[in-house]
């Protein structure tokens, strides 16, 4: 683990000033940074690494954390969010995210799985927590796309509505500032929206600008739930496992790598641009420091121009990399029947 003197967290250095970065408000009128740094270490980044990451992303001005129970490295974050306060960051300065996973949707596991990331996160509260994905299905860490659980089961309202009165009720016992959804469709949120007490505050969505999911992205602001980005760099380096044929690369497209080129930045740093110019909170992954630094910087230099803006807007692909064939749960279906591309839910 990095140690780091108080005065890391305190002088400006090469990094980037904290209250310089731009911030989403929420319906409740809380301010969340407008970037975050994903913790998700997958096959590649081992826990220690991620939480070195955590601490020298915070060094360089990152106040904005995006963990997960499933990411199996919350105990080691929690050290590094520990280091954070022991060296002058205050915890209101910094906003952490925690999920839900896809085991734990039962109304009796939900409470206690929070309160077992804010132990291993050594946290009284968490400003977010998202239920992760809205189907309750197990499946093993590091599953192939093509391993199905026998209990797998599609989206059924009801019952995601019975994980999230839960969810109100951690907002209810003050372990909890905000809930909120990830990974889902315009009519899962219309139902959401419509019988939630406690309304999402944010959806977490992958996105990126082969991926623009434009309605969903348009439905969410129109409802007041900001939207987080997950895999805003179009994931690069994500296991082989989970790449097919048909996937793009955003940042070896030419627009893309146009812009870089004239910016003389890395492409991975035009897409946190666009992300953020766009409207949503990107949370890249990185536990590089030059990279993690080069995202935050671009994200306070200067924008990019309007034509940059559209150009990046009209090379949206549709193409998404997260597809989540392990939630399937019948023989024979295709992925894109857990995203409701006819505009209703797949029925059972
Ligand atoms: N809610 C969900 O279901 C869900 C799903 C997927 C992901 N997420 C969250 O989203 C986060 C980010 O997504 P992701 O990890 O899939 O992908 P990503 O952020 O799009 O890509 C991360 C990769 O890009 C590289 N990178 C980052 N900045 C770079 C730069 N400036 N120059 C060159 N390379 C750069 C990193 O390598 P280096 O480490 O070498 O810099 C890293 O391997 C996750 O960590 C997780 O927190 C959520």
């Amino acid at each position: 683990m990095i140690r780091q003197s108080r005065a890391d967290f305190t002088r400006s250095g090469d990094g980037v000033n904290p209250a310089e970065i731009p911030k989403r408000t929420l319906y409740t009128g809380a301010r969340m940074p407008a970037i975050g740094l994903g913790t998700f270490g997958s096959d590649h980044a081992p826990p220690n690494l991620v939480a070195d990451a955590v601490i020298g992303a915070a060094a360089v001005g990152y106040r904005h954390f995006d963990c997960a129970s499933v990411y199996a490295n919350e105990d080691k974050i929690g050290l590094a969010f520990q280091t954070l306060l022991k060296n002058g960051i205050q915890r209101d300065e910094l906003w952490i995210t925690s999920k839900l996973w896809n085991d734990k949707h039962a109304r009796a596991d939900v409470i206690p799985s929070c309160q077992q990331s804010l132990k291993d996160l050594q946290l009284d509260y968490l400003d977010t927590y998202l239920v992760h994905w809205p189907f309750p299905n197990y499946h093993p860490p590091k599953a192939d796309v093509t391993s199905r659980s026998t209990d797998a089961k599609p989206y059924i309202h009801e019952k995601y509505m019975e994980t999230w009165a839960e969810m109100e009720k951690l907002v209810d016992m003050g372990l909890v500032r905000h809930i909120g959804t990830s990974n889902m469709t315009i009519p899962k949120m219309e139902l959401v929206l419509r019988d939630a007490r406690i309304k999402p505050a944010v959806n977490e969505m992958e996105l990126h600008p082969h991926f623009q999911q434009p309605e969903l992205f348009n439905f969410l602001r129109v409802n007041g739930v900001e939207v987080i980005g997950f895999s805003p760099i179009g994931s690069p380096n994500r296991p082989e496992r989970d790449k097919t044929p048909e996937d793009t690369v955003p940042i070896e497209d030419p627009v893309i790598l146009e812009i870089a080129n004239r910016l003389g930045v890395h492409p991975a740093v035009v897409c946190i641009k666009w992300a953020v110019q766009r409207g949503q909170t990107p949370i890249p992954f990185s536990t590089n420091r030059r990279n993690y630094l080069a995202n935050l910087l671009g994200v306070v230099s200067a924008p990019l121009t309007e034509q940059d803006m559209q150009a990046i807007a009209g090379i949206d692909r549709n193409c998404r990399f997260i597809k989540g064939q392990v939630f399937l749960w019948k023989e024979n279906q295709d992925w894109q029947d857990l995203w409701d591309v006819n505009g209703v839910i797949t029925p059972a």
